[in-house]
């Protein structure tokens, strides 16, 4: 039995695209499956004089499934209020908005106020709710907000502490929706439920970890906010770090959700931070140049980049975590646009048999979890020739979800929001981790700002980022099992 969930949800950016394109929708699914039914209020808040007509008529427009009533009535619940959230006195208006929706829908006073805007006014919106009194003394309070969170350690520092004043880090959703999808959620059991496989998952018989964040786009419309972001802003430093958490966390007492962050933060605490020269040696950049028909522009062509843009569309590099289980193993991660095809996927490199045992060397097995487009995990295993021969023979395990079951699965924002709903913030980002990954990744961007001479780009689209990526590997032997 699913149990309603009794909340209003206050969108401040409720006019914007994330909030059409994700949060409606990811709402409307709870809203079919039965989390929400009755009790529950939306609120989008924007600058625009809209109606709440309008309004509900553009949130109708961008949901699929579910029948034209269901729609209908659940717009209803929808209501739009006109809001500048530098101005005081539209949170007194605000407030008298919530506190009827409040009563009207008997919530019984849980809010979630998400924060689908520019980050350099989290601070002004938090202030606002604790100064006007928009928080409630009934039920929850919580705030999600979404990334940049910053673009540096300094820059998050500064962000959190305009928060922690109204929120407390328990009350605070940090969304990764990386953390929402179905494969990333299921690391945890993978290497837990299976003891044979958390036996085995250290040092002693992993030989490296590699982590592929693959895209076929390129920047999209996106060229303004990206010339500010770069790949390791806008896929590392979040992303990819939490991924490399999930996998590498030690096996926590509980499987709850303080234990399982407690776990992760060790992580986070273990990520090193390397000096301009390891810098050199074990991260890679690159940009994107035109494809071969030329037909797809070079990123330095892009709308709103910069003719002589030095921003990186790709990152390939080498994290060492400062944690017995861990000690030489390295976790080569690499993300990019205009790859050949968009692939997310994990590959566990164990090591290969090092005896003389058989006549020729064995390969090295290959657990390798894939998040996206496909669903699923497969086993790189040796095995023997079949006949007469005693050869080895590589095989694969395969086990990938088929469409039916493709179609059970959540969208990242549904859950993610049904989460904080819930209370369970086991899979949004906390701030002692970032603290980590921030570190990390300011390193590496103030080695390459000493750099002169950025000779970009240096892929050409379509193909799977520059040649460096790959020597990264080859030069201790190894190699991308994921070759695109
Ligand atoms: C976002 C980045 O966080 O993740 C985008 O800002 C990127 O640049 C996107 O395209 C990728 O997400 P997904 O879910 O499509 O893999």
């Amino acid at each position: 039995m699913v149990t309603e969930n009794k909340t209003l949800v206050v969108i401040f950016g409720g006019s914007g695209d994330l909030a059409h394109r994700k949060l409606y929708p990811a709402l409307f699914q709870l809203y079919l499956k039965g989390s929400l039914n009755k009790h529950f209020a939306v609120i989008g808040t924007a600058r625009r004089p809209w109606t709440h007509e309008f309004f509900r008529e553009g949130v109708i427009e961008n949901l699929s499934d579910g029948t034209l009533e269901q729609r209908q009535a659940f717009a209803e619940h929808f209501y739009y209020q006109s809001h500048d959230v530098q101005d005081s006195e539209h949170y007194v208006a605000l407030k008298n908005v919530i506190d009827k929706l409040d009563d009207k829908y008997q919530i019984g006073g849980n809010r979630l106020f998400y924060m689908a805007m520019a980050p350099s006014l989290f601070g002004t919106i938090a202030e606002h709710l604790r100064s006007e009194h928009l928080l409630s003394h009934d039920g929850y309070n919580r705030l999600i907000i979404e990334k940049p969170f910053g673009h540096d350690y300094e820059s998050a520092l500064a962000l959190n502490n305009a928060i922690v004043n109204t929120f407390d880090e328990d009350q605070v959703f940090r969304i990764d929706h990386y953390l929402g999808k179905e494969m990333v959620q299921n690391i945890p059991c993978i290497r837990f439920a299976n003891p044979f496989l958390n036996a085995v998952w250290n040092r002693d018989y992993i030989d490296n970890i590699q982590i592929t964040l693959a895209e076929s786009l390129g920047v999209e419309e996106r060229g303004g906010y990206y010339e500010t972001s770069g790949a390791l802003r806008d896929m590392v430093q979040n992303h990819i770090m939490q991924i490399v958490a999930m996998l590498a966390f030690p096996r926590p007492e509980k499987y709850d959700d303080r234990a399982i962050n407690q776990a992760k933060s060790q992580v986070f605490a273990s990520l090193p931070v390397y000096t301009p020269e390891q810098v050199r040696t074990k991260f890679v950049r690159g940009q994107y140049g035109e494809d071969a028909s030329g037909k797809q522009a070079a990123y330095r062509n892009e709308d709103k980049i910069e003719a002589d843009s030095t921003v990186e569309t790709f990152v390939a590099g080498e994290i060492d975590l400062d944690m017995p289980q861990w000690q030489g193993v390295p976790f080569y991660v690499r993300t990019g646009k205009r790859l050949p095809a968009k692939k997310t996927r994990i590959d566990v490199v164990f090591k290969a048999d090092q005896s003389e045992l058989f006549t020729e060397q064995p390969a090295n097995p290959v657990l390798t979890i894939d998040v996206e487009p496909d669903l699923g995990v497969e086993f790189t295993l040796n095995g023997k020739e079949i006949g007469t021969s005693s050869l080895i023979k590589v095989d694969q395990l395969q086990y990938l979800l088929d469409e039916e079951q493709q179609k059970k699965v959540p969208d990242a924002y549904e859950r993610l929001l049904l989460e904080a709903m819930l209370g369970k913030q086991g899979n949004f980002a906390q701030w002692e981790g970032m603290t980590g990954s921030w570190h990390f990744v300011d390193a590496i961007r103030k080695a390459w700002s000493q750099e002169k001479d950025v000779d970009f780009p240096n892929y050409q689209s379509g193909t799977m980022g520059p040649k460096a990526a790959d020597e990264l590997l080859s030069k201790t032997g190894r190699h991308w099992i994921y070759q695109g």
